[in-house]
Order: C-alpha cells, then structure tokens, then sequence
C-alpha cells in the first residue's frame, strides 16, 4: 500500500469485531499503509468529518491483544442508510471529497448486511466517477445471517455465550419447586434468522439435557400450540425451558413482541425494535396454566460478553480483517471477505472474496430441514456446524479481578 487507509464499524456490535479492527490496522501497517484512520460511528460520523488517527490509539502489541479481547465497537458504530447513488449526489460528493482529502487508497466497513449495502453503493458510485478509491465489506454479525459466507465473526463468541448462559439458566431452573411449575423464557436476537437462538441447544451434552423447546423465527409460531406443549411437558418434569427467537412470528405475520408491550422504534433501515417476546409469553403462560413464569433476554450481554469469546471466532474475525486489508491492496473493490469451510474434521476455514451485490441486504436463514419437524428444535446438523465456532478461549487481561479493555477514545462522545 502507498496511501492511507480508512476503517468504520457499523450495526450491532459483537464480541469478535474489534479484533477484525485489529486486524485491518495491523495488516494495513504491515503491508505499508502510511495512516490507518478510523470512522466514529461509520460512515455518519465521516460524513461530519469525525475521524481519527488509530496509531494514537494502537501503540503497543499489548494494545492490539486488548482491542481483540474489547467488546463492542471501539470507533463507535451507526445504523445509516445512504441514498441511492443518482438520489442524493451531494452526499457522496462530500465522502469522496473527505476521502481525497485523507488520500485513501482503501476503505474497508465492518459490518453486516445493512453495511455491505454501504460498501455497494460506494463501490459503485466510485467506478460511476472513475474514482481510486477501492471499497471491501469485512464481516460482522451475531445475526450470522450474511450470504455466501459459511459463518460471520461475532456469531460463534455469542453462540458460546447463550451455550453456556443457557446451561447454566437450566442448572438454576431446577433448584426451587413450585406447586403450578417454573417456566423459563429465555429471548434470544438474530431479527428474522435463527441461527443464534438455535445456540441454544449447544447447552444440551452429558450433564445437561438442553432447553425443552427451542423456537425459531423461520417456522411460523402457534401460541395456542406452545401453551399445549408447556402444559404436557409440565405433567412430566416440575421445570420447563423453552429458547424464543426474538423474531418468532404468528400466522397473521405479527412479531409476537408485538402482542405485548413493546418499542416503537425503528431503525434506519426499517428495522422493528424487537423486544418483549419472553415477556409476552411468560405472562401469557402464566395467565392460562398458573404457572410461575420467569422472562429471560440476553440482549446487550449476548453480543457484549467477550468474557467467554471462541478463540476460533476471535482468531478467525482477526483474519478477515487483514483479508480485507490484503483484498483491497491487491486491486479488488465491491467485494466482501468471506469465511468457507473447507474441512469438516479437523474443522478448517479460509477466507475468500466475494461480489459484495449478491450479498447486501439479504438475509441468510436457517435451512428447513435444519429445524425438526414440530417446529420446536434444531437438529444434530445445525448443532454440528456451530459447535467448531464456539471452541476455544480468550483468556481476558484481568485487572483487580476485571478484564481490561482497550479504552475508548474519548471523542467518540463528542457532538
Ligand atoms: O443486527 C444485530 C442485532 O443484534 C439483531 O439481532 C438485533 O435485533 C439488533 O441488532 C438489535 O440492535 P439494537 O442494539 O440497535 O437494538
């Protein structure tokens, strides 16, 4: 690399995409990036110009071991959705012009579907104007709901987390019997795919038989039908567990977070704020059967929890961000970096590139035939493509009995 390069997070953050920025910032400077600047909060807070030098931040090799061990987005993150390249001319005016402004060669977003549509736009206003300037989408998401990738980072530390989060829920759930029974919700993101809510069958092994039932949002969901099911599994065992998508939907296609108290919010995007689902079913189980319900939502904590990282997910998010780094430097723009597995036993992954238009925007679900029958579980397939993702350990730098992070700059905050 001659020039400068550029580097936003953007969406949902995880445990897993700050060590995809370490990846970039190091590869970047191992292959002679002469500046690696960083976006706060993606390409909305370029758009104002918000921007810093990552070298300030990145000093030592302690620093880039902290920033993979950091959760959430260290450059800050945005939901935003830019117009259409012959909609609003004026907006990627001003880009191009910060971006020749800084002199980047490469600018590289990591994020998940919504940001690819990012990487497109720009990729494609660039060869629209002739523009130098080459643009590669580095994947994030717990969602793991991006196309043509085997996997995203940030699924598999988060798929580890509702693993063992929901064992231990199980290992709690059994402690204290109740006259009517306990019933346990637990609610689990990933919008409208299930791969992260299906995790949570990972809790099922030889010391712990899993959750009871485990919905997802890709079958339609019955509420009078999951009642039957909790009032028979109630007549055999005085605790029962069920895992809901946070997406799960009734026949009429209403989220069934809407049935209840929920947000209003909508993001740029579109997006519903789904939220209230475990809720909703624990008070509607508790009205009908009498039952003691419990709601359970992981939300923040399941995408935050680098705590219980996969060292393959963090190993393999540090990667994709030097492939980027690497793909960019070796001409390619409006691609994105993909995992593929190229061996099941022992498991082994490879990065690739891939057109970026086949990916942005789509939604990537779980396989019907990775669902049982009923509708109410995983099979042994699903349980075997997530189990290589969540191997591993991270072990934290603890301070005082704390992990230690790598400290957010400051002007992040800054409006
Ligand atoms: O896109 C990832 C995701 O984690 C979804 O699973 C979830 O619906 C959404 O983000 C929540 O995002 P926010 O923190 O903006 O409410």
């Amino acid at each position: 690399m001659k020039r400068n390069i550029i580097v936003g997070q953007s969406g949902g953050p995880t445990a897993a995409i700050n060590s995809s920025l370490a990846g970039v910032y190091r590869t970047a400077i191992d292959r002679g990036a002469k500046k690696v600047y960083g976006m706060l909060h993606g390409v909305q807070g370029l758009l104002n110009e918000h921007y810093l030098d990552l070298s300030d931040y990145i000093k030592t090799d302690l620093d880039v071991e902290l920033l993979k061990r950091t959760p959430a987005a260290f450059l800050g993150s945005c939901r935003f959705k830019l117009p259409g390249i012959h909609e609003d001319k004026a907006v990627y005016e001003k880009l191009f012009a910060i971006l020749d402004k800084l002199d980047i060669e490469a600018f590289i977003y990591i994020g998940g579907n919504d940001s690819m549509d990012t990487i497109k736009k720009l990729s494609d206003y660039a060869i629209l104007t002739g523009h130098s300037t080459r643009f590669i989408g580095c994947p994030k998401t717990i969602d793991n709901d991006l196309a043509l990738t085997d996997h995203t980072p940030g699924y598999g530390s988060a798929a580890k987390y509702i693993g063992t989060s929901m064992k231990e829920i199980i290992r709690d759930s059994f402690c204290l019997e109740y006259p009517q029974g306990l019933v346990t919700i637990v609610e689990v993101m990933g919008r409208n795919a299930g791969w992260l809510t299906g995790a949570a069958a990972l809790s099922k092994c030889e010391d712990c038989d899993g959750p009871d039932m485990i919905y997802l949002p890709e079958v339609v969901f019955d509420p009078e039908d999951f009642k039957k099911k909790v009032k028979q599994l109630l007549t055999k065992k005085p605790s029962v567990v069920v895992a809901v998508s946070e997406g799960i939907r009734t026949a009429d296609g209403r989220y069934v977070c809407e049935l209840g108290n929920t947000s209003d919010f909508v993001d740029a995007f579109g997006h519903k704020q789904l939220t209230g689902t475990a809720s909703y079913l624990a008070s509607f189980i508790s009205k009908e059967l009498g039952a003691k319900t419990r709601a359970i939502e992981f939300s923040t904590l399941q995408r935050a929890g680098s705590h219980i990282a996969s060292r393959v997910d963090i190993l393999e998010a540090y990667s994709v961000g030097g492939a980027a780094v690497k793909a960019a430097d070796e001409g390619d723009s409006g691609m994105m970096v993909t995992l593929q597995r190229t061996s099941e036993d022992p498991y082994q992954c490879q990065t690739a590139v891939k057109n970026v238009h086949k990916i942005a925007n789509d939604e990537k679900c779980v396989p019907r035939e990775w669902i049982t029958k009923d509708g109410t579980y995983v099979t042994d397939e699903f349980v075997a493509y997530v189990k290589p993702l969540i191997q591993g350990d991270v072990s934290p730098v603890m301070v005082d009995g704390i992990p230690r992070h790598l400290y957010t700059p400051k002007e992040l905050y800054k409006k």
